[in-house]
């Protein structure tokens, strides 16, 4: 059986946002300890509250959140000489596309001069190996789908290439200093922790599900962006994988780096496209409630369809999503009630 001393340290930074606080509780579970750093830019104080909580009923000791921001070398240095940390999980990034459009600098001072700082910190501490918050951007507008690790790598905005750039800086510290790293491309993310110790919490919020269930909290029609697009009702076609699976995940590449396994990508996501008008559908029948919809024009840089094919990180990593869409809208929809309830 595995002991808590057994499994080691993670340091997990981004930890108190939506996917990283998700993944924090899953290592806990697990037995590992887990500090997580963060600058609660858009993670939360209140996160790290109710996963300090939440970790006296795991196997794992939570150390605790570091507030500190990876463009500053020293707080880096300071969160790791206080922690023999044995292995990282990297969320800490700003991911809003249209954001990265804008302003650029913003996202390659953060999230690729941030990585970079996190990386050299890595090697002065010994720390060799990393899991990597990635995303199904790197491949921009697919050729075809469902879209392969192999697929042309072509982001079509500032976000996709911040962390297709990181990617490749992984590539050179690992032929250079033996960094080895699991790159995960996510699709698109959705739910909450079924127990509600955490779940989506973005301000502002941009992705579909919780726009739709926060339409209905306040009491406005939800907008669709785009019903020109070649799909078979006009609306984009997406990939909705359980957040909870997606911690699955982590934890899962974290053992494959721990049993020596070599630099790689997988995507992640169920294989299943849903459009827009069904997820609106479904969140309709989840909530037993009409929810009223305005028609909109396309969202700039929407690509109209991804579909992940993850049958890599199902016969490599052993990952096996078992997570429905409606699964995912049933605890989103809980989560945003009790988010409201919680802090307001
Ligand atoms: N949408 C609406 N109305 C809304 C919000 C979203 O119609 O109020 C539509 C979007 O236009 C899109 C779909 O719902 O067609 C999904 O949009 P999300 O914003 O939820 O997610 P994205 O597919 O845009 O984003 C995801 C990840 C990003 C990643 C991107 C790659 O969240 O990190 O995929 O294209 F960069």
């Amino acid at each position: 059986m595995d002991t808590d001393s057994m499994k080691g340290t993670v340091m997990v930074t981004g930890g108190c946002g939506y996917i990283g606080s998700h993944c924090v509780l899953a290592l806990l579970e697990k037995g590992y300890d887990v500090l997580a750093f963060d600058d609660f830019s858009t993670g939360h104080r209140e996160i790290s509250e109710r996963l300090s909580e939440a970790s006296g009923k795991c196997r794992g000791r939570f150390i605790g959140t570091f507030r500190g921001s990876l463009l500053e070398k020293d707080d880096l240095k300071k969160a790791m000489d206080g922690n023999r940390v044995d292995s990282v999980i990297h969320f800490a990034a700003y991911s809003q596309v249209k954001e990265s459009v804008k302003e650029p600098s913003k996202y390659w001072r953060n999230n690729v001069c941030g990585t970079m700082n996190l990386l050299d910190a890595m090697k002065e501490h010994g720390v060799g190996k990393i899991v990597f918050s990635s995303t199904a951007a790197v491949y921009g507008e697919p050729e075809s789908v469902p879209i392969k690790e192999d697929a042309p790598l072509r982001p079509i905005n500032p976000y996709g290439n911040t962390k297709l750039t990181i990617e490749r800086m992984m590539d050179d510290y690992g032929r250079a200093y033996g960094l080895r790293s699991v790159r995960l491309r996510y699709f698109n993310v959705a739910g909450a922790d079924p127990q509600l110790r955490t779940g989506e919490w973005h301000e502002p919020e941009t992705h579909l599900i919780p726009r739709i269930l926060r339409s209905v909290a306040a009491g406005e029609p939800f907008r669709i962006f785009g019903t020109d697009y070649p799909t078979r009702d006009g609306t984009c076609v997406r990939d909705y994988v359980n957040v909870c699976d997606l911690a699955d995940a982590h934890l899962l590449a974290l053992s494959y780096l721990e049993e020596g396994g070599a630099t790689d990508a997988f995507n992640l996501g169920t294989g299943n496209g849903s459009t827009v008008k069904e997820v609106h559908a479904a969140c309709e029948r989840a909530l037993k409630m009409g929810i009223p919809v305005i028609e909109d024009s396309r969202r700039e840089g929407d690509p109209a369809e991804l579909i992940a094919d993850s049958s890599k990180a199902r016969s490599i990593l052993g990952w096996n999503p078992s997570r429905t869409l409606d699964d995912s809208i049933r605890t989103a929809w809980a989560w945003e009630k009790e988010r409201k309830r919680l802090f307001g």
